[in-house]
Parts: C-alpha cells; structure tokens; sequence
C-alpha cells in the first residue's frame, strides 16, 4: 500500500515539473514578442517609483505600440488581460493628449512633457497667455504647431522623437495686411524668442523688430509690436517716424476716434477678436 502512494507521488511529482517546462516556455514566448519586457519590474504602477511605466514610455521615445501588443490595440486588456482604461478614463485611454501633456482641463502646456509647469520653462512659456490673451482672441494651435489630428498623426511624434516640439507658423505670423513688409516668422529656441512675425509687429508702422520672449510675460506689453514699447503709447511710428493718419499727439484714448469697433474712449478693447486677427479694423459705427 506504502509503495503505491509513493509510486503515485512520483507521479504527481513528474506531472507537474512537465506543467512547469510548459510554463517556461510559454514565457520565453512572449519575451520573443517584447524583448525589452519579459515582465514588469516592481513599481511599474507606482508614479514615484524609478521604474514607472510612464518614465518608462518617456525614455522609450513615447511609443506605445509596444503595449499593445498584450494590452490590446484598443488597451481594453488583449492578451495580458489587464486594462489600461481602468486608469486612464478619458477618451481613447493612454491616447488621451493630456495623458503626456497640459492638464485635466487643457492639452497645451503646463504641464510640459518633463513635467514643468513654470512659464520660464521653454516647454510651457506663453501657452496660456496664447490661448487667452489680454487682448486679442485665442491663438489657434496650428498658428505656432502643424494640425495634430490624433496620436498617431505622422506630424506628431514621428519614429526618432527628440522631445522637442516642432514650431510651423501657420498663416497669421506671415499676414502682410497688403503692406509692403514681408514677415519672416523665426523661432529661436536658444534665446526663446520669436521675432519678423506679423503677429508681433512686422507689418507697416508696426516696430519690426521687436520681438517676445515665449519665457518672458513682460517682453511684451502695448507699445511693444506697435507705438512706444518704454512709454507704452500704441500709436504707430516707423523708426519713431509718425506717418498720417497717425500722428505724435495721438494717445491710447484716441484711436477709438477712427478703430472704435475694436478700442473705446478709455482705451479698452470692445472686441478683442478685432485686434491682431490679420486686417486693420477702422471706422465702424
Ligand atoms: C509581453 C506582454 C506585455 C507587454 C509588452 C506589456 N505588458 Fe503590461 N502587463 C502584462 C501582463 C501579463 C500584466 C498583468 C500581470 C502583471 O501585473 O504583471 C500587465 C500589467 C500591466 C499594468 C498593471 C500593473 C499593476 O501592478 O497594476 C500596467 C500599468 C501595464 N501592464 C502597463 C504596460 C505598459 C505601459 C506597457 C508598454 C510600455 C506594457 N504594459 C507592455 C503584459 C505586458
Ligand atoms: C494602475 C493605474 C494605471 C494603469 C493600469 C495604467 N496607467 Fe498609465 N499612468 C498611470 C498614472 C497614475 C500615470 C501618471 C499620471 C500623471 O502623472 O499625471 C500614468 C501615466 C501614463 C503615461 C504618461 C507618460 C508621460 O510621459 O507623461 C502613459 C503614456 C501611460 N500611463 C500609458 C499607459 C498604458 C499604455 C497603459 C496600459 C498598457 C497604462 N498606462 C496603464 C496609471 C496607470
Ligand atoms: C504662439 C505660438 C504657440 C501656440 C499658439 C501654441 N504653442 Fe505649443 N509651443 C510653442 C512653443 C514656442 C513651444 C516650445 C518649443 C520648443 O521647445 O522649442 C511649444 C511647445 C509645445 C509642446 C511641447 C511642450 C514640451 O513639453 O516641451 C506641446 C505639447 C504644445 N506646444 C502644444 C500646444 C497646443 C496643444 C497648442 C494649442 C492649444 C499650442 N501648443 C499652441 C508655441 C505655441
Ligand atoms: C504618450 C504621450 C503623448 C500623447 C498621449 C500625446 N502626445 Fe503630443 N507630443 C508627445 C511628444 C513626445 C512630443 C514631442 C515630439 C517630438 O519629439 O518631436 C509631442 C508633441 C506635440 C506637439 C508639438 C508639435 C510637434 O509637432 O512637435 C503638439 C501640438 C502635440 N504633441 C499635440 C498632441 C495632441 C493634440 C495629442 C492628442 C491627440 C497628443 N499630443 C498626445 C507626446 C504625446
Ligand atoms: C484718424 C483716424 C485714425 C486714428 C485716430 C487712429 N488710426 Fe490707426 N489707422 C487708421 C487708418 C485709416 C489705418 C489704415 C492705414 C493704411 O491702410 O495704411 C490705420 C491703421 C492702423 C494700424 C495698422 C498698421 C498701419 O499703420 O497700417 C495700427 C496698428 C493702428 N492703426 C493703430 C492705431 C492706434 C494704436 C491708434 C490710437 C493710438 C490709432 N491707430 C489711431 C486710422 C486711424
Ligand atoms: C502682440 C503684438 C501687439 C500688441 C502687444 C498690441 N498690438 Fe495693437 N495691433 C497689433 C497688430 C498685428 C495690429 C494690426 C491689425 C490687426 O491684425 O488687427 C494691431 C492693430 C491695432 C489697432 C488698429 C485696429 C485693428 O486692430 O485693426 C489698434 C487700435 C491697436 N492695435 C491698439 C493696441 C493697444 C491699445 C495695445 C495695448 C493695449 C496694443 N494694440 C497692443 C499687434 C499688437
């Protein structure tokens, strides 16, 4: 009797070394699929952890194609079983874009891709101040960014990211109002500025030279893109040459006299979409 149970033990024994090896191979499989990740290391979904799989995702040029490969193309699970859209709830999951960039409530910077949300850091620097300006109307994305349709838009990222964003003028920095100036519009990163845009004074009368600082608030105040930038007095001179209808005596409480459907008697804008949209608005009402 004692030597049958232990003739069986072996048995079970042999069975399951067999179901093992089966095992292995059956990981060695899946380390074929995704060399650089046999398995998740410890920390994987802890955000503090050196080994996070966002700080991974970042350092592995953003590609996520690799985690589809076991958590499905629509992340619901695939193979792996375990689902990406249990954490990240808005639409198209990890696709979302303000998984990598902005906030829950915007897409354009803060936060940066390294996490910054400084406006002195190049990454984030005047996006808000972009998108709702003091006055004029919301510059669009595709004015300062070529249109992203989607996370895999071939204009986005691309197969050898530096994680630096691409700058495309779109056509308002490049607006002649029908004057003789031709804009230019440059992004320099090393200094962070942008200068020969239509948008911030390259235009006729307007102080072609000047330029804004994207990491600086206060490089651009009225005066600066056209008028006075020490004074702040907007009225258009070239070279401090004053050409009619714009004359010395002229003052931010007089434009409205001839451009009161954009600026009243006090100075203040009545229709900030007026102002810096490509076309001199003059002589309503
Ligand atoms: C080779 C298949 C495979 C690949 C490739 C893969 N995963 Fe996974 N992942 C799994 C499996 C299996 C699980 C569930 C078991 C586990 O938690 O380890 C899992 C679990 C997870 C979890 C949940 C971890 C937890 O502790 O809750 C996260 C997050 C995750 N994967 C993210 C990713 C990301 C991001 C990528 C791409 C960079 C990726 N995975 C690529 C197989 C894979
Ligand atoms: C257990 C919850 C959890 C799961 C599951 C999970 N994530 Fe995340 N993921 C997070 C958290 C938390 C962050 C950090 C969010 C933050 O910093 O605001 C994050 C960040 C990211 C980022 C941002 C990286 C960056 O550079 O900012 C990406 C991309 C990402 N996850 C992809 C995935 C993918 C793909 C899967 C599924 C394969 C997945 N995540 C599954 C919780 C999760
Ligand atoms: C007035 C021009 C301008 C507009 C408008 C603008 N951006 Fe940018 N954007 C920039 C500049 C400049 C940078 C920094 C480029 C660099 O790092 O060299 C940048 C960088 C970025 C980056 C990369 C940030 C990082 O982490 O390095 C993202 C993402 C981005 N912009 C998204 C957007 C989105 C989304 C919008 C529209 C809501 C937008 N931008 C509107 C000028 C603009
Ligand atoms: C997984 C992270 C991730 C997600 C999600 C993501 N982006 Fe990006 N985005 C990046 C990276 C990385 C760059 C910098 C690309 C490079 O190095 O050229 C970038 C750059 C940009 C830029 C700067 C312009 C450019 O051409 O470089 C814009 C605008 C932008 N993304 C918009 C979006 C939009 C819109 C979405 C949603 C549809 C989105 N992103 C989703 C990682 C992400
Ligand atoms: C007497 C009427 C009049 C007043 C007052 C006036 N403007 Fe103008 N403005 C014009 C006209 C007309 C044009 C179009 C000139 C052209 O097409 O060459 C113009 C054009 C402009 C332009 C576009 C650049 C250019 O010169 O073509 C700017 C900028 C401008 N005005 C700003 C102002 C500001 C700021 C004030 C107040 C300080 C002001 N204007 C007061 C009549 C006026
Ligand atoms: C970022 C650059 C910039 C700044 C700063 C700026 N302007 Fe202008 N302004 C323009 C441009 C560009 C035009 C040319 C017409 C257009 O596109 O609206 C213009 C035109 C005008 C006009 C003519 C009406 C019109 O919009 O066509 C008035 C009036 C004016 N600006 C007043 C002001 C005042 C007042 C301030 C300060 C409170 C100011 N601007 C600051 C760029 C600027």
């Amino acid at each position: 009797m004692k030597k049958i149970i232990m003739l069986y033990g072996l048995f079970l024994v042999m069975i399951g070394s067999l179901l093992m090896y089966q095992g292995c191979s059956e990981l060695d499989t899946s380390a074929t699929i995704a060399p650089d990740l046999d398995t998740h290391p410890d920390g994987w979904a802890v955000p503090t952890s050196n080994n996070f799989h966002g700080s991974y995702i970042a350092s592995h040029k953003w590609n996520l194609s690799q985690c589809k490969t076991c958590h499905g193309g629509d992340y619901s699970g695939g193979s792996s079983g375990t689902s990406c859209l249990g954490c990240h709830t808005n639409n198209n999951g990890p696709e979302n874009c303000r998984t990598c960039h902005g906030n829950s409530d915007h897409s354009n910077p803060p936060r940066a891709l390294n996490g910054d949300t400084s406006t002195t850091s190049v990454g984030v620097g005047m996006h808000m101040f972009h998108r709702f300006p003091l006055y004029s109307a919301s510059v669009a994305c595709e004015e300062c960014h070529r249109d992203i349709n989607g996370f895999d838009d071939p204009n986005h990222i691309g197969t050898d990211p530096d994680g630096i964003a691409e700058i495309t003028f779109g056509p308002l920095a490049f607006d002649t109002i029908n004057g003789p100036i031709r804009p230019n519009p440059t992004w320099d990163r090393n200094t962070a500025t942008c200068s020969n845009a239509y948008c911030h004074g390259t235009f006729k009368e307007g102080n072609v030279n000047a330029v804004g600082i994207w990491t600086n608030q206060g490089s651009v105040v009225c005066g600066t893109c056209h008028g006075d930038p020490n004074t702040g007095n907007p009225t258009p001179r070239t070279n401090g040459v004053f050409t009619p209808p714009h004359y010395s005596f002229m003052t931010i409480n007089s434009c409205y006299v001839c451009h009161g459907n954009v600026i009243n008697s006090q100075g203040q804008f009545v229709d900030k979409d007026l102002h810096v949209n490509g076309e001199i608005d003059f002589f309503a009402r």
